[in-house]
């Protein structure tokens, strides 16, 4: 750079090159930050499937059927990346829950629904922490929010919920019908389908549970056993038992 009469005066070759340099470094920072974020993804979830391993493998299916309901709505790939994380880690708050409350086979009391309750804004706590997962600790604190306006915890209505939190909330019910417990058997497919149609426009959102469904049905056609989580390149069985 030289100087000439007070004004600085930089040669255009070398602006260009030094924009590349910093567009390149910048694209660098940028797939370093992603791999960081999914580094630090991977480790929360290690720790959720210590804490309590129902919860974990819940989350997997969560994130597939999610997935499932994205690729049917024709979400782009980075939306589906940001609907995948935001499923997986829609319930890490309950890792903030006590197990007596977490794992308690009979009905909760009033007291313990109320400190159930807390875990999506314990999961926005979390999750918020680290500024690139901040949106998806967004989507994760308003999946108990129903369509009708009453759910929790603000009694958001209809399109203010977040898209992929009203996605979430469909998997979460679905899976959470249809997996068997030590307490009580799942129920069939095609009954919780039946039961997803019924709180279509309540509890649910009307264009979410036809996506989903008509994903679902999509899905049994390829007669798999096993989907794959793609932030973890790991397979699961379809069998919630
Ligand atoms: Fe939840």
């Amino acid at each position: 750079m030289k100087k000439t009469n007070n004004v600085f005066q930089i040669p255009s070759f070398t602006t260009a090159q030094a924009l590349l340099t910093l567009a390149a470094e910048g694209e660098r920072l940028k797939i370093e930050n992603q791999k960081m974020a999914e580094m630090m993804a991977r480790t929360i979830l290690k720790a959720l499937d210590c804490k309590d391993h129902y919860t974990f493998g819940h989350s997997m299916r969560v994130a597939y059927f999610s997935l499932v309901t994205g690729s049917e709505l024709g979400l782009t790939e980075d939306e589906m990346k940001e609907l995948e994380l935001s499923a997986i880690f829609h319930d890490i708050g309950k890792i903030g829950t006590p197990d007596q409350v977490l794992n308690k086979p009979s009905r909760l009391t009033e007291e313990e629904f109320a400190i159930m309750k807390q875990h999506p804004e314990l999961s926005y706590e979390i999750l918020k922490e680290y500024p690139s997962l901040e949106k998806i600790g967004l989507n994760a604190r308003y999946h108990h929010e129903r369509y009708d306006g009453r759910g929790y915890p603000e009694g958001m209505k209809g399109e203010e919920i977040p898209l992929f939190a009203r996605i979430i909330l469909i998997a979460d019910t679905f899976d959470a019908m249809t997996s068997t417990r030590p307490y009580r058997k799942g129920l069939d497919y095609s009954v919780a389908f039946d039961e997803l149609n019924q709180f279509s426009g309540s509890q649910f959102d009307p264009k979410c549970v036809t996506a989903f469904i008509e994903g679902m049905r999509k899905e049994s056609l390829k007669g798999e056993d096993e989907f794959l989580i793609p932030l973890l390149d790991r397979k699961f069985s379809k069998n919630a038992a």
